[in-house]
């Protein structure tokens, strides 16, 4: 029994990733770590700082003088900011429709890839993002990708702002996700895209559990 493995899952905004990577890292005892949360957190130092989110020198240099780091916490995860705790800054809906922009440098994104990999180096770990299976841990023992329909994405999302009390339509919802996922698939430093040994996974039809058990499944196959 192998029990170190790295997992990636990756895929689209709302197709379940966080939440089923961090039932699936409690089961397994694995560390969780979603790596948009650090693309989030560049953003909203970005934003404070009237950075132009199109330069890449700009965006690449506010990086190479930042301290971006993830902590576990019982929620599954904690994001600091030069050592300030932004876990809930970094959801706003400014960050939310900003992140694909500063997100498509390669020169930032290099030194993102350096961070997470040195953060799975000893295994034990679900990450989540858009370019684990491809960029981050070309060599993780399970790739998934995740997704689902648009529209079940954006149902997820409005449900959620609901539950958080937040009035949301239904439609601005759907566009902000398609134009989002629009611009990850077609930036050209590492989109997202699918890699060729990932296994598909598709919520649409699933509820949480099944997902969860779908992923365990795959893990334990790969640990045996
Ligand atoms: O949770 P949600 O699906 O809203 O997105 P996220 O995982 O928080 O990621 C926010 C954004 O960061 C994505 O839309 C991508 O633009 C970027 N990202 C990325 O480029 N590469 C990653 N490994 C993770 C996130
Ligand atoms: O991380 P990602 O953007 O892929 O999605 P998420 O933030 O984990 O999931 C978005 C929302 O969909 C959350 O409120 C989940 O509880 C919900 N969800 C669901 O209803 N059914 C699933 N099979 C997966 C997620």
């Amino acid at each position: 029994m192998v029990n170190n493995i790295q997992i990636a899952i990756d895929g689209p905004a709302g197709a379940g990733k966080s939440t089923i990577a961090k039932i699936a890292a409690e089961k397994l005892g694995f560390t969780y770590i979603d790596t948009g949360a650090m693309y989030r957190a560049l953003t909203l130092k970005a934003l404070k700082e009237n950075i132009d989110l199109s330069s890449e020198a700009q965006v690449t240099a506010l990086l190479e003088e930042s301290s971006i780091e993830l902590k576990p916490s019982q929620q599954g995860q904690l994001v600091f900011l030069d050592g300030v705790d932004v876990s809930q800054e970094i959801r706003s809906n400014e960050v939310t429709n900003n992140v694909s922009k500063v997100a498509a440098h390669a020169a930032m994104r290099a030194i993102m890839v350096e961070l997470q990999y040195a953060m799975a180096a000893k295994g034990g770990v679900i990450m989540d993002g858009r370019d684990i299976g491809t960029a981050v841990l070309p060599k993780a023992e399970l790739k998934i990708f995740m997704s689902a329909t648009v529209d079940e994405r954006a149902r997820r999302r409005y449900e959620d702002n609901k539950q958080r009390g937040i009035n949301s339509s239904y439609e601005a919802l759907k566009e902000e996700i398609a134009l989002r996922d629009k611009m990850d698939s077609e930036r050209e430093a590492s989109p997202l895209v699918q890699a060729t040994d990932a296994v598909f996974v598709d919520t649409t039809e699933l509820n949480i559990e099944q997902a969860a058990d779908e992923i365990l499944k795959l893990a334990s196959e790969r640990m045996a």
